[in-house]
């Protein structure tokens, strides 16, 4: 067995590289659930995209070392979009549209057994602590008035996580991949990159509407929803942003 290459780390996880896999170790034995629900979401996206162009890598092992659990799968060469958009700055614009043909292409898809992106976002909501009982109620009832879809939703689409190579386009960092409303998911994509890319943020919404036929006032509905589900994490230097989102009711 080869040295591990470590990709990414994160607050739960690392991601690293060995002989050819690549392998998400949670830190702690406290995330057995997390671990165990991640590998289940990623194995139903992956009987979800058989007859797609979309290609994920293919889950191979859940194991357990030292009461550390982890998830084995396929490691996939090539660059992540996020790569190819800070190396070649001047196709942006090829980028962006193949970035929303994927994402729309991953709303194509149906798998009835993902539990439900709107029951994830009420558990959020209730759960903050950041918030006070009033502004929760209305979050909660702007969720619940919006149209009840069962499309495929990524959830936490972005650039780095899709890997492009020979073979194809590869999706990556299913784990929090739902089955709901695709403007929600355009909300939340729109959310990061607002966060991480800023540059593009509104080029992507634009394009997005304009390629779907989708009215922009509808994604924007979504943005104050959005964005206290992404306060849960806790994240100091998001805050500003998102306390501004959460407060906005009209965006037209
Ligand atoms: N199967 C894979 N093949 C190649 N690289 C991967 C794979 N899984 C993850 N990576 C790399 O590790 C990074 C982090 O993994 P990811 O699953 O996206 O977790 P997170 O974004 O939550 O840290 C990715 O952006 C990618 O660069
Ligand atoms: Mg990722």
């Amino acid at each position: 067995m080869s040295e591990k290459r470590l990709l990414a780390s994160s607050d739960i996880y690392d991601v690293y590289e060995r002989d050819g896999f690549a392998v998400r170790e949670y830190n702690d034995a406290s995330y057995k659930e997390k671990c165990l629900y991640a590998a289940l979401t990623h194995a139903r996206v992956e009987t979800t995209l058989v007859n797609s162009f979309i290609k994920t890598p293919t889950l191979r092992e859940v194991s357990v070392v030292d009461g550390r659990w982890s998830i084995t799968m396929d490691f996939i060469k090539g660059k992540t979009m996020q790569q190819l958009m800070d190396e070649n700055p001047g196709n942006m614009d090829k980028y962006l549209n193949q970035f929303i043909d994927i994402q729309t292409e991953i709303h194509a898809q149906y798998m009835p057994l993902l539990s439900k992106l709107k029951d994830k976002m009420t558990r959020q909501i209730k759960s903050l602590g950041q918030i006070d009982e009033i502004k929760k109620y209305e979050l909660l009832t702007r969720l619940d008035s919006m149209p009840k879809h069962i499309k495929l939703c990524h959830g936490n689409f972005a650039p780095k996580n899709i890997i492009i190579n020979d073979e194809g386009t590869y999706v990556i960092n299913w784990g929090s991949a739902r089955q709901g409303n695709a403007s929600a998911d355009v909300a939340r994509t729109y959310l990061l990159l607002c966060l991480n890319n800023p540059e593009i943020a509104e080029p992507y919404l634009d394009k997005y509407c304009i390629k779907s036929g989708t009215s922009k006032q509808y994604v924007q509905a979504w943005l104050p929803i959005v964005a206290a589900a992404q306060l849960i994490k806790g994240k100091p230097e998001e805050k500003d942003l998102l306390m501004r989102w959460i407060d906005v009711v009209d965006y037209s």
